[in-house]
């Protein structure tokens, strides 16, 4: 479907309309920032790697059930999706205890967490993605009751899918982050399933496979990506062919 005017521009992605109101088109930028768009570097390959990795996710995902936003890749960085109405929420689970959880709460990093934990966070880069509850959701009307059951649902659903996944390839599903939003009646996985929104790790040394190697700068970070997607079995090189 051909590309139209451009909807929203991200840190990483941009959004195109198409001539169906229902369908638009995602771009996966070889940008990349972290820290809420402090830290931002363009790095090759990468808008093509996470395009085709999110593809393969996404239609892993659709396999076991999960209802997903993703159609098709339409090129080597660009995918059709529904148009959603996003959830200004982002869901996260831990495997792992890492990242902002050990900074809030000061728990040893690598810390098993059985059984896993969730987060709602607000997506606000100002406020720089603040942590909210159900409260706050209710309040504020950021999403229903039963939206809110249902993506606590589905981010628990998709962890158990992708656990066993990213087992089967010798790496260890620490966290992530996942975003909802409605299409008529339902409600459906969006946005982006990469290593940008994750964290991976090598089961048996533990190297970092994912965004932490930018946003540590630890160098290697689309070469991690294209490692994570060689052992998943994606496929980098096709001539496109949606
Ligand atoms: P955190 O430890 O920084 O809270 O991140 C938890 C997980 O959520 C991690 O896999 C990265 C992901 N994440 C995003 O994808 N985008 C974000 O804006 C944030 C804050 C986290
Ligand atoms: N996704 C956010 C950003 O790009 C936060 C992060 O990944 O560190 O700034």
């Amino acid at each position: 479907m051909e590309k139209g005017e451009e909807l929203y521009s991200g840190k990483a992605k941009s959004v195109f309309l198409t001539v169906d109101p229902e369908v638009l088109i995602m771009e996966f930028r070889d940008d990349t920032s972290a820290f809420d768009g402090e830290k931002v570097d363009q790095l090759d390959r990468k808008g093509m790697v996470n395009n085709r990795f999110n593809a393969f996710i996404m239609e892993h995902l659709a396999g076991k059930g999960v209802v997903t936003h993703f159609e098709k890749l339409c090129s080597a960085n660009e995918s059709q999706v529904k148009r959603l109405d996003m959830i200004p929420v982002e869901c996260v689970v831990r495997n792992i205890a890492t990242g902002s959880l050990c900074r809030r709460l000061g728990v040893e990093d690598g810390l098993d967490l059985q059984p896993p934990t969730f987060e709602f966070f607000l997506k606000n880069d100002e406020l720089h993605d603040p942590m909210i509850n159900e409260y706050h959701i209710a309040s504020f009307g950021w999403a229903t009751p039963d939206e809110v059951e249902i993506m606590k649902r589905q981010t628990f659903r998709v962890n158990e899918i992708l656990g066993a996944l990213f087992s089967a390839g010798g790496m260890i599903l620490v966290d992530f982050k996942l975003e909802f939003g409605r299409f008529g009646d339902a409600l459906l996985l969006g946005d982006e399933f990469t290593p940008d929104g994750c964290r991976l790790w090598d089961r048996d040394t533990r190297k970092k496979l994912d965004k932490d190697r930018f946003r540590q700068g630890l160098g290697g970070v689309v070469e991690a990506y294209e490692e994570v997607a060689l052992r998943l079995g994606v496929d980098l090189d096709s001539s496109v062919s949606p």
